[in-house]
Formats: structure tokens, C-alpha cells, sequence
């Protein structure tokens, strides 16, 4: 191992993200007594520019008067892009008036580090002059050709950040690839052809302690199609997956959830190797297989998130 390691920066179960538009009050507390680990209130695309100020004010009024931790859950704000002059408001408002009861703000269309740093330096302002004991943290949304190619150093960037998300559908545009259906696969392509992008964004979390979140699944009558895409993003080494339904939430907490017979067997692995080591070695065996001190290491990422979703 090198002597270089980025420990994961912030653990948060974070299975099913449900994405709500804040401009939909009754939405927003479905959200808060639904089955989601995530919930994050839209600023961004799923609201039209003649409701962006009333979707701020509403964000801002659920945020004070649901207690989200009381329920379990993790809750995000997703602002408008740098590119906006809805951003900087969007940011200070509801860091002014709601910054110590909001988890994370999910900054959409990341392309350079200098965008996380202009969000942390009024973040950091804000909670300074209000005197939060509580610290807002940062995702960032991977969602155009110049986000993947920074992605790295995006990753890098440290501060607040402790997430990275695949936005599939403004990366299709961005990419200018041959679809206009949110994440779906195009019977053309020999595969995924998010394979490679998810992988490349998720090598970049996992080396500077990032969590890895896949984006939204648009077709929420094909259940079938979101549980294979969520089953290919956690093959990959993503931890969970936008719901942008509430009938994909379940779905996401199955697919990130480790089956029974996965964690008994990794339960398994760490007694075999247990025993193994009294005798002085290193690897053994399981039912046929061989084992040895990676196998420790895969077995109790699986054993860390059967814990976290049962402490839940
Ligand atoms: C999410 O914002 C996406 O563009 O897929
Ligand atoms: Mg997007």
C-alpha cells in the first residue's frame, strides 16, 4: 500500500437519493416520510425560472420545519449552477437561514475545482457569521464533458467534498451522444456506454475518499431497466442511485443493500481467516475458494454497510 492514503472523508448511507423539486411543498413532505436515505430539494432543473424564488423560499421553510434527522435521513439541497445568477442566492439564503439543518449542498455541473472553491468560500462566510457549530457539506454533480475530464482533480479538491454523482442525462448532452432518454441504454452500443465514465468517475472518488453516487434512471415504468443500471453502477463500486420516483426507491435500497447470504458469507471469510491466522497462515479456504487478506478487505465493506443500513 503507499504511504499516500485518503481515507473516506465522510460515510453517509446513501442507497436511494430522492430527487424533489422544491417548488412542490406537498412533494417535499411525502419525501420526509417516505423510505429514502436521501432526499435532496431541486433548485436546479426540475424547476422552471418563473418558480426558482418561490422554490428557494420553500426549500428553506422545509428545511425548518421538518426535523430530517429525526427521521433518519440525510438531506440535500441541490443549488443552480455557477453559470446562473440564481446560484449565489440560492447559496446564501439558504445557508443564512437554514445552514445548520441542511446535511450537503449538491452543486450541479462541476467542470473545474475553482466552482467547489467559490461555494466552500461563501459556505465558510456564512456559518462563521451565523456561528453554526454544524458544517454543510459539499457533493458535486459529474455531468458535462469538461466535469469528466477534470474529474480527478474535481476529486481532489478536499474541503467540504465528500461526493461525486454520474449526472447521466446533461452528460449525454454534453457528450452530444445519440439519446434523449435519461439513462436508459442505446441498443446500438455494444454494452454500457456509461460504462466507462461511471468507472473513471468512481476510480476518482475511491482514490480521495469520496462516496460514488449514480444518477437518475428517467423511464420510472421499467423497474426492471433502473434495478439492472443500479446493479451495473454497484458492480463499478457506486453506493447508491437517484430515485427520480418515488416507485425507484425501494428498488435503489435493495440493489445497495448486501443480500443475507452475501454478508453470512463475509461473516464467514473474517472467521475462516481468524482461524487461519492462529495457525500462522495467511490465506485459507471457503468452500472451495481461496481466501486471503483482500478477501478481509472486500468482506468488510460489505460487513461496514450491513451495519450502517442497521443502524439506520
Ligand atoms: C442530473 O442532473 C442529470 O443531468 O442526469
Ligand atoms: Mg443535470
Amino acid at each position: 500500500m503507499s504511504h499516500i492514503l485518503h481515507p473516506m472523508r465522510k460515510a453517509r448511507l446513501q442507497r436511494s437519493e430522492l430527487a424533489v423539486p422544491a417548488s412542490n411543498p406537498a412533494m417535499i413532505d411525502k419525501a420526509a416520510d417516505g423510505p429514502a436515505d436521501y432526499v435532496f430539494l431541486d433548485l436546479e432543473d426540475a424547476i422552471a425560472p418563473s418558480e426558482k424564488v418561490q422554490a428557494r423560499k420553500n426549500a428553506i421553510q422545509a428545511l425548518n420545519d421538518i426535523d430530517w434527522r429525526a427521521r433518519g435521513k440525510t438531506v440535500s439541497v441541490r443549488i443552480n449552477g455557477l453559470d446562473t445568477h440564481y446560484m449565489y442566492r440560492d447559496v446564501v439564503d439558504v445557508m443564512e437561514q437554514a445552514g445548520d439543518r441542511v446535511d450537503t449542498l449538491l452543486v450541479p455541473k462541476v467542470g473545474v475545482t475553482g466552482d467547489l472553491y467559490m461555494v466552500e468560500a461563501l459556505v465558510n462566510q456564512i456559518e462563521q457569521a451565523r456561528g453554526f457549530s454544524t458544517r454543510v457539506g459539499l457533493e458535486a454533480l459529474i455531468e458535462t464533458a469538461l466535469g469528466m475530464a477534470n474529474v480527478e482533480a474535481i476529486a481532489r479538491f478536499g474541503g467540504r467534498l465528500e461526493a461525486l454523482h454520474f449526472g447521466v442525462a446533461d452528460f449525454a448532452a454534453s457528450m452530444r451522444a445519440r439519446t434523449t432518454n435519461i439513462g436508459g441504454l442505446n441498443p446500438h452500443y455494444p454494452g454500457d456506454q456509461w460504462h466507462a465514465s461511471i468507472s473513471r468517475m468512481v476510480v476518482a472518488c475511491r482514490a480521495y475518499g469520496l462516496r460514488a453516487i449514480d444518477g437518475p434512471f428517467g423511464d420510472f415504468s421499467d423497474p426492471e431497466g433502473y434495478k439492472d443500471g443500479a446493479n451495473r453502477a454497484a458492480a463499478l463500486g457506486c453506493e447508491g442511485k437517484w430515485a427520480i420516483h418515488p416507485s425507484q426507491i425501494s428498488l435503489a435500497n435493495e440493489v445497495f443493500s448486501p443480500p443475507e447470504a452475501e454478508v453470512t458469507r463475509a461473516r464467514r471469510i473474517i472467521e475462516e481467516l481468524r482461524k487461519a491466522e492462529a495457525m500462522g497462515k495467511g490465506a485459507a479456504q471457503l468452500d472451495g475458494r481461496m481466501i486471503d487478506a483482500a478477501s478481509e478487505r472486500m468482506a468488510m465493506n460489505v460487513l461496514v454497510l450491513a451495519d450502517a443500513i442497521a443502524a439506520r
